[in-house]
């Protein structure tokens, strides 16, 4: 009961804000951690970010996607995050994973079903360090 009445919430929340280009801070923003957040980005198994983008202050990156440099100078947290949650919402075609978003994914290992990529907690941390790391040019 409590499963469904927190996915209940998370699906409510989503509806909220994927019609705008933004989705506000979540409740784990408070206690959002940089550091833990440059460890998931260079994180291959959990993240892999770095397998596609290059990203200020770490060693390797991949170019399939965009150059995260200079990123905070032209998108807010909202879009950052927003971005990250669901990349599907502004591009149907994406090959970006939806870290944040368990709608429309076919095929999940039952141990991941309804589970996000991203905890709630590790995408603020993911924003507080690319805040951060991406102020310059
Ligand atoms: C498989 C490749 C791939 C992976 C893995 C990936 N991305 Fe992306 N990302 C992309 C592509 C491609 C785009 C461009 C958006 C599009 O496809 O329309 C993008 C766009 C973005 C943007 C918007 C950049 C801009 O300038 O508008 C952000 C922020 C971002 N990704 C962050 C992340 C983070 C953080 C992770 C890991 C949690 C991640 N990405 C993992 C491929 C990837």
């Amino acid at each position: 009961m409590k499963k469904i009445g927190l996915a209940l919430v998370l699906l409510i929340a989503t509806a909220t804000w994927a019609s705008n280009d933004g989705m506000p801070a979540t409740a784990s923003a408070a206690s959002a951690n940089p550091e833990r957040g440059r460890k998931l980005l260079v994180n291959r198994q959990e993240t892999g970010c770095v397998l596609c983008h290059a990203i200020p202050g770490m060693k390797e990156g991949g170019d399939m996607g965009p150059n995260l440099q200079g990123l905070s100078q032209r998108l807010s947290a909202e879009q950052i995050r927003y971005r990250i949650a669901d990349p599907r919402l502004l591009n149907p075609q994406t090959f970006m994973p939806a870290y944040f978003s368990t709608q429309g994914l076919h095929n999940v290992a039952k141990p991941l079903m309804g589970k996000t990529i991203l905890t709630e907690q590790g995408l603020e941390d993911i924003v507080a360090y690319l805040l951060n790391a991406t102020k310059g040019p």
